[in-house]
């Protein structure tokens, strides 16, 4: 009898050793393949996404890319309200939740998940990026931010982008969220016509604050505006202020005013 439970013994203690070496390599195994993170997982709170959401005023024509996706709250949520919808982040385990997540939404036909480092993923087609990282992540993306089109919405929880101010904050308890409007490229000369003269206008742009003048003969007066996307406002401090929209090398005149300008190379 002895013999016998001594030997129930040895077998289970010979068991649970290979057991444990097993589960060990697998940790072991996993902690290997398991990429290091940039920023570490915390989920942004369901009311935040809505308000992210809503400030980036997310509508079924637009293609909505979540930085560091996590489970996949923010992509998923995007992809209720009508929009195509992609999320990226690079630990594994997170794309299966995201996944898993979505299926559970029944929203798998409207938004995608990809185990991507986000410094190597393809934004240019979003219309509006999607992010909780921190700041100094946020900076390093900023270069590719600001070359994304024109209009692009850009919306981020709690961390900013430095001197490229938001152009809209939102308060929810004791967080943040932010917005910016990527603008359009308007530094550089135009040359503007009215329909009572035709000036150059030579423009520095910092984000989306302009700065420069006009230069009417031998006369320089100085100029101060602002884009919003592709819209811009400018106002020469003699009083004229010109509203347009910047298509390329091209200013149209809004709200029924009667100019235009074109870029000088
Ligand atoms: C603060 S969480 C935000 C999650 C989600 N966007 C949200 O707001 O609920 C940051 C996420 O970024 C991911 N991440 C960190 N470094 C990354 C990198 N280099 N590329 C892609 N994802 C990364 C992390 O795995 C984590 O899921």
């Amino acid at each position: 009898m002895i013999a016998a439970l001594n030997r129930v013994r040895t077998t289970t203690l010979a068991l649970s050793t290979a057991a444990f070496i097993v589960l060990s390599a697998a940790a072991l195994a996993q902690e290997a393949v398991r990429p290091s993170l940039d920023v570490p997982y915390v989920p942004t709170p369901p009311e935040i996404v809505d308000r992210m959401l809503d400030m980036a005023a997310v509508k079924a024509s637009d293609y909505v890319i979540d930085l560091g996706c996590g489970d996949g709250r923010i992509a998923i949520a995007a992809a209720k309200r009508g929009a195509r919808a992609l999320g990226v982040d690079i630990d594994p385990a997170r794309i299966q939740d995201a996944n898993d997540n979505a299926k559970q939404a029944g929203m798998t036909g409207k938004v995608g998940f990809r185990q991507q480092n986000l410094f190597e993923t393809e934004i240019q087609e979003a219309s509006v990026i999607t992010m909780y990282l921190l700041t100094s992540i946020n900076l390093k993306l900023r270069p590719r931010l600001l070359d994304l089109k024109p209009g692009t919405r850009v919306v981020s929880h709690a961390f900013d982008l430095g001197e490229w101010r938001p152009d809209e904050t939102a308060q929810i308890g004791f967080r943040h969220a932010y917005l910016w409007i990527v603008p359009a490229k308007a530094d550089g000369r135009w040359n503007v016509q009215t329909a009572n003269e035709t000036f150059e206008l030579a423009l520095e742009q910092s984000f989306q604050q302009l700065s420069g003048q006009g230069y009417f003969g031998g006369k320089a007066v100085a100029a101060y505006g602002k884009l919003r996307g592709n819209d811009i406002e400018v106002k020469l401090v003699d009083g004229l202020t010109l509203r347009g929209r910047i298509e390329g090398d091209r200013i149209q005149a809004t709200q029924d005013a009667n100019w235009q300008a074109s870029r000088i190379r």
